[in-house]
């Protein structure tokens, strides 16, 4: 059977897009679907390749029961397009990013990871804000909004299912 897979993607790998992928992969696994969805993600910038989330990353998450300690950055690869049926960018410089690499033939879906948010209060909001220059209320911003979004997407990945 096709899994369906996401990868969620941002710009260092250790703080919006890992936040994604434990959020959502508990999420699935909440679910019980673990055996129908794959989730990863990964960066466009390679300074981190290889480092563990953002300790205020982890930090923040843990408040919510997130663990995210196992994981590491990588660089989004060229076959990254060929396992990938969802490629989620966290704002548009990740999405012009991938939008270079993107070969002619990808059938997924390509785009921003907000396009699914639902909950109201962030409808004016575009993109998931870098937190890594600001204060620890930006971590938790981005815990908010990749809940909502998440939530979304899974509810889209269920309908297909
Ligand atoms: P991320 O945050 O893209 O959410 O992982 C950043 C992490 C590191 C840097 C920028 C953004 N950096 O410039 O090193």
């Amino acid at each position: 059977m096709h899994k369906v897979s996401v990868l969620f993607v941002c710009l260092g790998n250790i703080c919006r897009s890992p936040t994604a992928h434990a959020v959502f992969q508990s999420m699935v696994d909440a679910e019980g679907l673990g055996g129908h969805i794959m989730v990863d993600s990964a960066g466009t910038g390679d300074w981190h390749i290889g480092h563990a989330p953002d300790k205020r990353t982890s930090a923040a998450a843990a408040e919510r029961g997130y663990q995210m300690h196992h994981l590491r950055a990588r660089l989004v690869e060229p076959q990254d397009f060929e396992q990938f049926d969802y490629i989620v960018a966290m704002d548009h410089e990740n999405l012009s990013n991938l939008k270079a690499m993107i070969p002619p033939n990808y059938q997924g879906w390509l785009g921003l990871f907000l396009d699914y948010s639902c909950d109201p209060q962030y409808s004016d909001q575009q993109v998931v804000p870098d937190p890594y220059y600001g204060g620890e209320q930006g971590f938790t911003f981005v815990l908010d909004l990749v809940e909502d979004a998440s939530a979304g997407l899974l509810r889209q990945i269920k309908a297909n299912l």
